[in-house]
């Protein structure tokens, strides 16, 4: 078998992130090659457009579909820079966010016509689709609580995503749950409200039985 393919999904706020470091810092410990990455990002060009959808000061005025193509852009070269030759050697990769963030996002928040958002992501990602897709729901006050926190700290950079109104996070929110009725494989969600180590709990609980037959596995476990 060659390398796993995990992406993490959910809305702002759900924790998400820590938990795929969390997850990282475990399997690392246990001796198998982890690629910890993000999207949009995770090569040079990726990180410069992220800058570009997220925090660029010009950024105001970006269309839908310019959206959904640089999402894409930053994508099809993630894919082919880094997750197709990890997942070669047998690299366990670990991203945040992937393309059901797409669907999620610009499909159902931006409303573009989820077929041509399908046709997008299928030229960005080709035949490289993940093994398990663990998604991080919290209520909407609970995620736009945490945002507003967010928002109010020192440390907080303007985020153009994070401008949206209640009823786009509401529409992406649906989307991910309808995702993960239309693909309950891969597609798992987690009650992302509890502690940090009850999710930690949680998330190893559906990704162990998943590792046993990897290749990058060290021998001890193998
Ligand atoms: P994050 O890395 O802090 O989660 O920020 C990424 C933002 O980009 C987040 O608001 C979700 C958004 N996003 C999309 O809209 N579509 C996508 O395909 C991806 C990967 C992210």
């Amino acid at each position: 078998m060659n390398g796993f393919f995990l992406s993490f999904e959910g809305t702002e706020g759900s924790g998400k992130s820590t938990q795929a470091a969390l997850l990282a810092r475990r399997l690392r410990n246990l001796g198998h090659h982890v690629r910890e990455l993000r999207e949009p990002g995770g090569t040079p060009i990726g990180e410069e457009i992220r800058h570009t959808l997220k925090h660029s000061a010009a950024n105001h005025a970006m269309t839908p579909e310019a959206e959904l193509l640089l999402m894409n852009a930053s994508r099809a070269q993630l894919v082919r820079e880094v997750i197709r030759p990890a997942l070669a050697a047998g690299e366990i990769v670990i991203c945040d966010r992937f393309y059901d963030s797409t669907t999620a996002y610009q499909g159902c928040g931006r409303q573009i016509d989820l077929n041509v958002v399908w046709r997008v992501i299928d030229l960005a990602v080709g035949d490289t689709r993940p093994d398990l897709t663990l998604l991080f729901l919290v209520p909407q006050a609970v995620s736009e609580e945490r945002r507003l926190k967010r928002q109010s700290t020192m440390a907080f950079v303007r985020d153009r995503f994070e401008e949206a109104d209640r009823s786009f996070f509401e529409r992406v929110e649906q989307g991910y749950r309808a995702l993960a009725a239309a693909e309950p494989e891969r597609v798992r969600p987690l009650d992302a409200t509890g502690s940090i180590d009850d999710l930690k709990r949680d998330v190893w609980s559906l990704v162990e039985p998943r590792l046993a037959n990897l290749r990058s596995a060290p021998a001890a476990l193998s």
